[in-house]
């Protein structure tokens, strides 16, 4: 039965260690008797704090109706209880590391990133070099760096070849920035456009990411990306996904965006299903464990890698191969701004974990790196609840326009034009503007009415005056832009795709600005996904997939190819990894 202690707020205890000893709990209530008192996923813990708290749901449902709970959030897999409920120290809240609402969490400290560089930590040279000395910990055929789209993608991958496979993952929960994605993932000629009439072809989605990467994309990879993207949606769909419904993003010429029934986030949703096919498989997924060398033999191919788990130390799994999935960069403002100081000071869309440090590691390898230089901003950030809103919203039917109430930009133009035009608005910032017939189509637009980012009134008057704008003249920009959809040409900015027009009570606005999104620049890989030298050789039983590696997006990245390119790249590096180990 779950127990719920409604006096947590009022007592003496500094934690909740403490908290549970003055009620007559013993450390074995919640540890083992040890050594090792734990793994670093604390599974022990988690289980006993379940025993008598209740599983997430249960949790929710005793603690109460809430606008937002954070038990039944978007994070995927089994978030631990201990991601936010810490134990011998002050609890964190790990939302609050990119959300902006209140917790009422006991005994809650302020979150912050406490942890050494991967220089630092190479450089601890006692401790480094006793873990390097000692037997390794655990053998097997593959260990995957993150646990995100790229990673799971590549783990399961390896497993169905039959590899034994270890990710390892540094954060406290699954999923990194690919449990955030939200408007889709773009494929070519899929069943999914042929059940909804529409045509596509591989040589149009072609075209549309060279144009959207202004012709700096590495063709090979793109060809990849491009010709198996049909093939991606076809495996996650044999896993359990839903891919049906089709929308469109920015830059692309056709409806190309694929996401679950209702126009569900597809992040969290995919993660799941590999998580869920990674624990069929039996893959050992280890959290708050961290990549920091990784290990090769004197003719430099690669014999393993160097860990540090949170609660478990240093230690080295041995392996043949290493798949680098560590994502990007996008939330060290540091690193982003010394490759582009324009970027200085802004927010990110990014989970807290993505800070580069898994591209340092390959980089202390010998892997080269390209493109470095290109960083995309996300149009639409809103400051309120700091949360990205989906470019499908503006797939979907919304206009932007500026303070004055005016349209300034083709909505679906490539991210870059489109942040650029809003940053030469009044106020760095924009209004997105749609009306109820565009919220019943994404259900993710909830959740940002949930976080307290949108504003609703019944006429178009009421949105302006309570946008302190002029009515008459945000009144007579959705008329015009009415006529547009009406005529199907948009006059004034050639917007291509004009879902609908906005003319349904309620009408909606949220302020939006843009924020740093993604990483295009990375490790430099070729076609089979070995990660390369800065001299263009081969790092034997180094693989890479996904956000970390550049090349397939060039300089800009157009909506829904990264989803696209984790599945693709990341299941193709889990095979040619479980081949490369010798595994069939
Ligand atoms: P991630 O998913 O970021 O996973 C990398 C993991 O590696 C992280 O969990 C990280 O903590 C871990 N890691 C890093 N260093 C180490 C280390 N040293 N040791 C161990 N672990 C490490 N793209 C689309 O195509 N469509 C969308 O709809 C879309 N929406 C998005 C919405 C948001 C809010 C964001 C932020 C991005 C979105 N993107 C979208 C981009 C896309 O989600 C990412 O580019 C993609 O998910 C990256 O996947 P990945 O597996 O390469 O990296
Ligand atoms: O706007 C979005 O849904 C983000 C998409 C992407 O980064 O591809």
């Amino acid at each position: 039965m779950a127990i719920v202690w409604p006096g947590l707020l009022v007592q003496a205890a500094d934690n909740l260690a403490e908290f549970h000893r003055d009620r007559g709990l013993s450390c074995v209530a919640c540890h083992d008797e040890g050594p090792p008192l734990s793994d670093d996923n604390l599974s022990l813990e988690n289980r006993n704090c379940s025993v008598c708290h209740g599983s997430l749901e249960t949790v929710s449902v005793e603690i109460g109706e809430r606008e937002i709970d954070p038990h039944l959030s978007h994070l995927p897999g089994e978030p631990a209880c201990t991601t936010c409920h810490a134990t011998h120290s002050p609890s964190v809240p790990y939302c609050s590391a990119c959300h902006s609402f209140e917790f009422n969490l006991p005994f809650a400290g302020t979150w912050e990133r406490m942890e050494a560089s991967i220089d630092e930590l190479q450089q601890q040279s006692a401790a480094h070099d006793s873990a390097i000395n000692n037997p390794p910990r655990d053998t097997v055929d593959v260990i995957v760096i993150g646990s995100g789209g790229a990673g799971l993608s590549a783990a399961v991958a390896a497993a169905d070849a039959s590899a034994r496979v270890i990710v390892v993952e540094k954060e406290p929960v699954i999923g990194g920035n690919s449990k955030l994605a939200a408007g889709g993932l773009n494929a070519a000629e899929t069943r999914q456009q042929a059940a909804l009439g529409i045509e596509d072809s591989l040589a149009l989605m072609t075209a549309d990411t060279i144009n959207g990467g202004k012709d700096k994309n590495d063709p090979v990879l793109v060809q990849v990306l491009v010709s198996e993207s049909a093939g991606s949606v076809d495996w996650l769909t044999s896993m359990g996904a839903d891919m049906s419904d089709v929308g469109r993003m920015g830059g692309a010429s056709v409806d190309r965006t694929h996401r679950p029934a209702g126009g569900l986030a597809v992040g969290k949703h995919i993660v799941q299903v590999l998580y869920d096919r990674a624990s069929q498989l039996d893959v050992d997924l280890r959290v708050n464990t961290r990549a920091v060398e990784i290990l090769e033999d004197q003719s430099g191919a690669v014999r393993g890698l160097l860990v540090q788990g949170k609660y478990t130390g240093l230690y080295w799994i041995q392996a043949p191969t290493v798949v680098v999935a560590a994502g990007g960069f996008g939330k060290n403002n540091d690193l982003v701004a010394s490759f582009d100081e324009k970027l200085r000071g802004f927010a990110a869309t990014n989970q807290p974990g993505a800070t580069g440090d898994g591209l340092n590691v390959a980089t202390r390898a010998g892997a080269g790196t390209l493109d470095m230089q290109f960083i995309q901003a996300h149009p639409t950030y809103s400051p309120v609840g700091g949360v990205l809103v989906t470019e499908a919203v503006r797939g979907n039917g919304a206009i932007l326009v500026n303070e004055a109430g005016r349209r300034f930009v083709n909505e679906l133009t490539t991210r870059d034009v489109a942040a650029a035009a809003i940053l030469e608005q009044a106020g760095d910032h924009a209004y997105l503007i749609f009306d109820e017939s565009v919220r019943r189509s994404l259900q993710q637009i909830e959740g940002y009415v949930e976080l307290g980012a949108v504003d609703e009134q019944l006429t178009l008057s009421d949105l302006a005056d309570s946008l302190g704008m002029d009515a008459t003249v945000l009144t007579a920009t959705v008329e015009r832009y009415n006529g547009f959809v009406a005529a199907g040409t948009d006059q004034e900015f050639s917007r291509q795709d004009m879902a609908r027009p906005i003319a349904e009570e309620a009408f909606y606005a949220i302020e939006v600005t843009p924020a740093i999104h993604h990483t295009m620049g990375g490790l430099r890989i070729n076609s089979q996904t070995q990660v390369l030298s800065g001299d263009g050789e081969s790092i034997r039983g180094l693989f890479a997939a996904g956000e970390v590696t550049g090349g397939v997006h060039g300089a800009n990245r157009l909506g829904g190819n990264a989803v696209s390119d984790i599945v693709t790249f990341g299941r193709r590096a889990g095979q040619r990894a479980a081949n490369y180990a010798g595994v069939n």
